[in-house]
């Protein structure tokens, strides 16, 4: 099984990010996890963009490599810091980029949303699961987790520290591998 990581922070040093390696850590033999790079190459969507499904000339470069990336992963593992109240832009876009495209339906999707607030970025997660949902993407009871203090609970180089975190993801990370 191939789970496809996806990061709604661009940041160098993303608490995300790590916690989408860490995850890699805590996967059962056989399932491996791939941290998608290209989010920042995707144009700012429009659907005279998007006109290749209707004109039938190629996609642009960066979103034929993203819509690849998920076609060819089994699961989708999303980690995303709350950006005032919401999910990041470039998140969203990348989102909508597949809006014309069946590849998200019925595809297994679990989420994370981690922030150093005693909240941990409940109201990302708010915000993203409908549009997760407006996809058709299927994300199983027990495959989304909110983590507050997230600096906290990990060291520098993305180890976890707290060991209720921990037991959460690899509880997560087991759900998703369930299907
Ligand atoms: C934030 N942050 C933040 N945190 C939060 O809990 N709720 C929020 O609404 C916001 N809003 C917000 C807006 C902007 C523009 C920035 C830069 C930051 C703080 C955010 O959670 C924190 O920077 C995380 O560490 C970002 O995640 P990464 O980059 O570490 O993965």
């Amino acid at each position: 099984m191939t789970i496809l990581g996806i990061s709604g922070s661009l940041r160098q040093g993303s608490t995300n990010a790590l916690l989408l390696r860490a995850v890699a850590g805590l996967l059962p033999k056989g399932v491996t996890i791939t941290v998608f790079d290209g989010l920042d190459d995707l144009p700012h969507f429009s659907p005279e963009r998007d006109a290749d499904h209707e004109n039938g000339t190629a996609p642009l470069p960066s979103v034929a490599r993203w819509r690849t990336a998920i076609d060819e992963a089994d699961a989708l593992l999303i980690s995303t810091p709350e950006y005032a109240f919401g999910i990041p832009g470039v998140l969203k876009n990348a989102l909508d980029w597949t809006v014309s495209t069946v590849l998200m339906d019925q595809k297994l999707v679990g989420v994370v949303s981690a922030s150093p607030g005693y909240e941990g970025g409940q109201k990302a997660m708010a915000s993203l699961l409908p549009t997760l949902t407006a996809l058709n993407t299927r994300i199983p009871d027990g495959c989304s987790l909110v983590i507050s203090s997230v600096r906290k609970k990990m060291d520098a180089s993305g180890h976890i520290t707290d060991e209720a975190t921990n037991e959460a993801l690899i509880k997560l990370a087991v759900r998703i591998v369930k299907g």
